[in-house]
C-alpha cells in the first residue's frame, strides 16, 4: 500500500533520515521502533507531506507523493495522529471531529463517520458540546483518534498514541488501534511501549541515528537480543 525507498531527510545541515526503505502492506499493522532523536517523527511527518524529503520516493497505491503538500496527502488517505494529541483546545469534541472532515474525501461521508467515531468511542457523544481543552488526557487521544477517522483514511500513522496516558487507558488506545485494524485500517505505529507494538505488529523496523538497522516480523524482533537489550531492557 505505501512503500518508502532511499528516502533522505535532512533538517538544516542535520541529516534525520538516511537512505530509508520500508513497505507497509495493505491491511498491515507496521510499528516503527527507535530510540529518542532516532528519527520517527520526521520520517511520519515527511510520509505525511510536512517535511519534504532531499531524495528517494514515497508511493502511496503507486502514485508517487513524496513532496506533495500535506493536505493533498491526506485527501488520498493517509491520516495522521500526530505526537502530542493535537487538538483544538477552545473548540467543542464535535468542532473538532468535524474539522476531520473538511477533507474533499471526507465531506460526502460525514454523518457515517461521525456516526462511527460514535460508536467506538460513546464517551465522544456524551461530550459533544464540551470544550475539547476540558477533556482527560486519554479522552483527547480518543478525540485525536476521532478526528483523524472523520477523513475517512485508509492508512493511520500514529505517532506515540500512548504517551503520557495512565496504564489502563493506554491498553484502551491500543486496544482501539487493533480494533480498527481488524476492521480494515491499515496502521504505522509508533510507539515507546515497544514490546506491545511488537506484538501488535506484523512487520516492523528499527531506526537508529536516521537509518534502518533491523525488520522482520513483529515477533522476530521481540526475539532478537539486540532489539530485547536495547528497547525492552531485557
Ligand atoms: N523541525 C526540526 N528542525 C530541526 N531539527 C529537527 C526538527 N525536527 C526534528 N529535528 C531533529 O531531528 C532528529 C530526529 O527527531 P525526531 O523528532 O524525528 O525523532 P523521534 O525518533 O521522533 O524522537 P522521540 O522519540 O523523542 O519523539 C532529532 O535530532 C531532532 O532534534
Ligand atoms: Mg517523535
Amino acid at each position: 500500500m505505501l512503500s518508502v525507498e532511499h528516502l533522505d531527510l535532512f533538517h538544516g545541515d542535520a541529516r534525520a533520515l538516511d537512505d530509508v526503505s520500508l513497505e507497509v502492506p495493505d491491511g498491515a499493522i507496521v510499528a516503527i521502533v527507535g530510540a529518542n532523536g532516532a528519527g520517527k517523527t520526521s520520517l511520519i511527518r515527511t510520509i505525511a507531506g510536512m517535511h519534504r524529503p532531499a531524495g528517494g520516493r514515497i508511493t502511496f497505491r503507486g502514485v508517487d507523493i513524496a513532496g506533495w503538500p500535506s493536505h493533498k496527502v491526506c485527501n488520498l488517505g493517509i491520516g495522521q495522529v500526530a505526537e502530542g494529541r493535537q487538538v483544538f483546545p477552545s473548540l467543542t469534541v464535535l468542532e473538532n471531529l468535524e474539522m476531520g472532515a473538511m477533507l474533499p474525501r471526507a465531506k460526502a461521508l460525514r454523518r457515517r463517520q461521525l456516526e462511527r467515531v460514535y460508536a467506538l468511542f460513546p464517551i465522544m457523544a456524551e461530550r459533544a458540546s464540551q470544550a475539547a481543552g476540558t477533556l482527560s488526557g486519554g479522552q483527547q487521544q480518543m478525540l485525536a483518534i476521532g478526528r483523524c477517522l472523520m477523513g475517512a483514511p485508509e492508512l493511520v500513522m500514529f505517532d506515540e498514541p500512548s504517551l503520557g496516558l495512565s496504564p489502563t487507558v493506554v491498553q484502551d488506545v491500543l486496544r482501539t488501534i487493533r480494533d480498527l485494524n481488524a476492521e480494515g485500517l491499515t496502521c504505522v505505529l509508533v510507539e515507546q511501549n515497544v514490546a506491545v507494538s511488537l506484538k501488535l505488529a506484523s512487520r516492523a523496523y528499527v531506526l537508529e541515528n536516521g537509518r534502518i538497522t533491523l525488520s522482520g516480523t513483529g515477533a522476530e524482533l521481540l526475539a532478537d537480543d539486540r532489539v530485547r537489550q536495547a528497547y525492552l531492557g531485557l
